[in-house]
């Protein structure tokens, strides 16, 4: 009997997801003895039964097309669908299509949903997608690098207008509660300041800050991340996403910046929020191949039965880990992580005086 595996991707969409599918699902067929089906929609394919089977010809072309051709949802959890705990639809539906196990592509909340259902019997193998590099016990997940290099590159191409019009530009990322897409993409983009929400940044720090710099550069390029926070503030929470994992929607604080600056300093200050334009375009060649590598590797450990596990980058090595370890667990920016250490040597501000 064939193995019948499931493949869906759940979570916020990214650069290099069709890239991973292309990886699994092509290691998977290659391997012989597999059938495949494509759950469409994140969670919602399995609570609405909606799939659609998956050959060699659906892989043509994906490690360099953008997004998921299978769809995603980021508010479809089973255990509040419309207020009410579905668990019973989803097994109903796994049982159904006979499947042996399911391959979820997914960051945080996805990776909890698998971890609970499977305490229900669905066999999963978790693969770790996030732009925002936040998943725990991955040192990297796909996605991330080429988001950074959206955020470098529209730093760079700020620069212009900060330049010639002498002005403050603020910068606002994606990231969530952590602070890796604004640290990495304001180092590679060559931000002056750097506020991310590891760090709570002081208003009176950063203004000092902006008038000693005004006395020798005409403008300055500060990068902040979406949860960034000032001490003793509050994060600034754009809106709140019914039946999701994660139902928190942060944005805006770039603008609460901008306002809280514009009486304080002599410049002229814009925003600019990139939003989900970190999620699209084509895939960085560094993505393509994680992506790729943790898809075959995510079918290895569906070949040898070994279920309940994420597949994660570690110390450069790929390998799997419980995803017990990984549920409901957040990885922010250590005050010892070497990118971080780099920057402020290099003289990077990072809202606060002194760190
Ligand atoms: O988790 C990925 C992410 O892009 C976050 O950085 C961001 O906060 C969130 O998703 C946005 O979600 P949505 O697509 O629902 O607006």
């Amino acid at each position: 009997m064939p193995k019948r595996i499931g493949i869906m991707t759940g979570g916020g969409d990214c650069a290099c997801l069709n890239a991973a599918i292309h990886g699994v699902g092509k290691a998977l067929l290659t391997s012989g003895g597999v059938q495949l089906i494509g759950i469409e929609d994140g969670f919602y394919g399995l609570l609405e039964n909606s799939w659609r089977p998956l050959t060699h010809n659906h892989f043509n072309g994906l490690m360099r097309e953008a997004g998921t051709i299978l769809g995603t949802s980021n508010k479809s959890s089973p255990f509040n669908y419309h207020g009410e705990n579905h668990l019973n639809d989803v097994l109903r539906n796994y049982h159904q299509l006979q499947l042996d196990a399911i391959v979820a592509l997914g960051g945080d909340g996805t990776m909890s949903l698998c971890h609970e259902l499977s305490q229900s019997g669905i066999n999963f193998i978790g693969i770790p997608k996030t732009i925002d590099n936040d998943l725990a016990e991955t040192d990297m997940s796909f996605g991330f690098d080429t988001a950074v290099s959206i955020v470098a590159e529209s730093i760079e191409r700020l620069r212009t207008t900060a330049r010639s019009h002498h002005r403050v530009m603020i910068v606002e990322t994606m990231g969530r509660n952590a602070g890796w897409i604004a640290l990495y993409g304001g180092v590679a983009g060559d931000a002056e300041v750097i506020l991310i929400p590891e760090i709570l940044y002081q208003l009176d720090d950063i203004v000092d800050y902006l008038q000693a710099r005004a006395q020798v550069h005409s403008h300055t390029l500060i990068v902040i991340a979406e949860g960034a926070l000032p001490m003793g503030g509050e994060k600034v929470v754009a809106q709140m996403i019914e039946n999701s994992p994660d139902p928190e929607r942060l944005g805006g604080i770039g603008h609460v910046l901008q306002e809280q600056l514009t009486h304080r300093i002599d410049a002229e200050i814009r925003t600019t929020v990139l939003g989900h334009v970190q999620r699209g375009g084509p895939p960085s060649s560094f993505d393509r191949i994680l992506a790729n590598n943790m898809g075959c590797y995510g079918a290895e450990l569906i070949l040898a039965e070994s279920y309940h596990r994420m597949v994660c980058l570690q110390r450069g090595q790929l390998q799997s880990i419980d995803l017990a370890e990984v549920a409901k667990k957040v990885r922010r920016v250590p005050s010892s992580h070497r990118t971080l250490l780099s920057a402020q040597a290099t003289g990077i501000h990072f809202g606060v005086n002194d760190h």
